[in-house]
């Protein structure tokens, strides 16, 4: 590739200047409250990746939130890489907690990130690192360096499930025919850590209803006689971790892959220091599934977490009343085999199995989806791999994660295509939380590394 380094240098202005309007765009998908913005949102996307180069570009509408769809296509003989990014992005609440507003972009520096990090809500998932995408076919297009064809879809769903991409998906297999998936919304371990993400988890999302008695009632008068919908919920969830925090659920394990001796071993020399870990979020201990270390206990071993939970009297001062109902969503991140849908039943049952009389059990599944591993003797990973040593001047380390892109399971299954996750961000980036932020230097970093991407796949395609 050639002037990767000055182009950048030359336009790093504007780089940042274009992602910070688009952060400015508050593209909550869960809140209708914000159904204008995410609607804005996909239009500004459309107009980037035209303006970056993309011969056709146009928004697919669907029952939800549009699909950002845009193609180059150079030459047929030549590869295809379909990227995937989102523009929706999470509520910012609690919006106390943040410093600054999340959707008045800032630029300021951090410990991790000397050379100052964009903080805003989407900075980092996904905003930014899907923005690198764009930028670097900016690159290639305008250098005359792009090696083969490029399609983009860019959804307005992810954060709420990807319903809707999961039909389109579906629907256009042929306009989608890839020849590697190329995504940015995960992480790395450290700027000067690279690594490429290599699993992801599944995930079953479930919301748990316990009904008492018909009405609120008098603690005085009824309490001890009746069953109390909240003494009985956190029993119940209390009771479904062992002492040594294993999962109880009857089944709940059957199909997780045991890592060997060998590949854990492997896992272990990615750099870890569980001081800085402890550090960082101001606790005393880690605290887990007994028999596995921090890493694997987020990445390869399936977790159940009470997400939230609420019912009776929150309001100021005291109230003496047993509720009528309590409630809890609960999120359990599953490892590759087990089946999303399976884990759904076996909780359900196993919920309702342990209900004592005197209450009933309401169970609403929320979205889900499998999880993926990439392997890496592939082209794509060694494509991937090869562009990171080039502008790291570092081999990366492969790296499972904790988090969830239910999609790229159903990309497997329905495009038949590998995907390969090269994320830029880093776990301390608050993603999700209050102070999100994405690196300067990573923003550029990625859009530097992605052009050796497409360099290096097509030689490795075409040989
Ligand atoms: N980009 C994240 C997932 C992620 C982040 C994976 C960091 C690996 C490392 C994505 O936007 C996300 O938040 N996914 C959700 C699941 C979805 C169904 C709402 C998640 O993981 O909670
Ligand atoms: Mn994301
Ligand atoms: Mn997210």
């Amino acid at each position: 590739m050639q002037n990767t380094k000055a182009y950048i240098a030359e336009h790093k202005e504007r780089f940042i200047q274009e992602l910070i309007e688009l952060l400015k765009i508050p593209s909550v998908s869960a809140d209708s409250a914000f159904t204008k913005d995410v609607i804005a949102a996909a239009e500004a996307v459309k107009n980037a990746l035209s303006h970056a180069g993309c011969d056709t570009v146009e928004i697919c509408e669907t029952d939800g939130y549009p699909i950002v769809y845009g193609e180059k296509l150079i030459d047929s003989k030549l590869p295809t890489v379909l990227v995937y990014g989102h523009y929706d992005v999470q509520p910012a609440d609690p919006i106390e907690l943040w410093d600054s507003p999340p959707y008045e972009p800032i630029i300021k520096k951090t410990a991790l990130h000397p050379e100052g990090a964009i903080f805003a809500r989407g900075a980092c998932d996904d905003k930014g690192q899907m923005y690198m995408h764009v930028k670097a076919l900016e690159f290639m297009v305008k250098t005359q360096q792009l090696p083969c064809n490029v399609k983009f879809m860019i959804e307005g769903e992810e954060e709420v499930g990807s319903d809707n991409l999961g039909i389109y998906v579906a629907n256009n297999k042929e306009k989608l025919t890839n020849d590697i998936i190329l995504i940015s919304d995960t992480g790395m371990i450290a700027n000067d850590v690279p690594s490429i993400t290599t699993g992801l988890r599944g995930l079953s999302y479930v919301e748990v209803e316990i009904t008492g008695p018909n009405r609120d009632l008098h603690s005085g008068l009824y309490g001890g006689a009746v069953a109390n919908p909240i003494n009985i919920l956190t029993k119940m969830i209390a009771s479904l971790h062992d002492e040594n925090n294993h999962i109880t659920i009857p089944g709940f394990y059957d199909k997780v892959e045991e890592l060997s001796k060998k590949e854990r071993a492997e896992m272990a020399k990615a750099p870890f220091n569980i001081n800085d870990y402890q550090n960082a979020l101001d606790i005393d201990s880690v605290y887990g599934e007994e028999g596995y270390t921090t890493n694997e206990r987020n990445s390869i071993r399936p977790t159940l977490d009470v997400n939230g939970i609420w019912g009776g009297y929150i309001g100021e001062g005291a109230k003496t009343v047993i509720a009528s109902k309590a409630y809890a969503k609960i999120s359990m991140r599953l490892v590759p085999h087990q089946d999303w849908e399976e884990i759904t039943k076996l909780f359900k049952t196993h919920f309702e199995n342990i209900a004592p009389k005197g209450v009933t059990v309401k169970i609403t599944p929320h979205h889900g989806g499998q999880g993926y591993v990439t392997p890496i003797d592939t082209i794509g990973y060694k494509a991937a791999s090869k562009a990171y040593e080039t502008t790291f001047g570092k081999k990366p380390i492969p790296q499972r994660s904790g988090g969830s892109i239910p999609i790229v399971a159903l990309f497997e299954k329905e495009l038949k295509s590998k995907t390969i996750l090269m994320g830029f961000g880093l776990d301390s980036d608050a993603i999700h939380s209050p102070n999100e932020h994405f690196g300067v230097w990573n923003y550029l970093k990625g859009i530097e590394t992605i052009p050796y991407f497409y360099k290096y796949f097509t030689e490795m395609k075409t040989i």
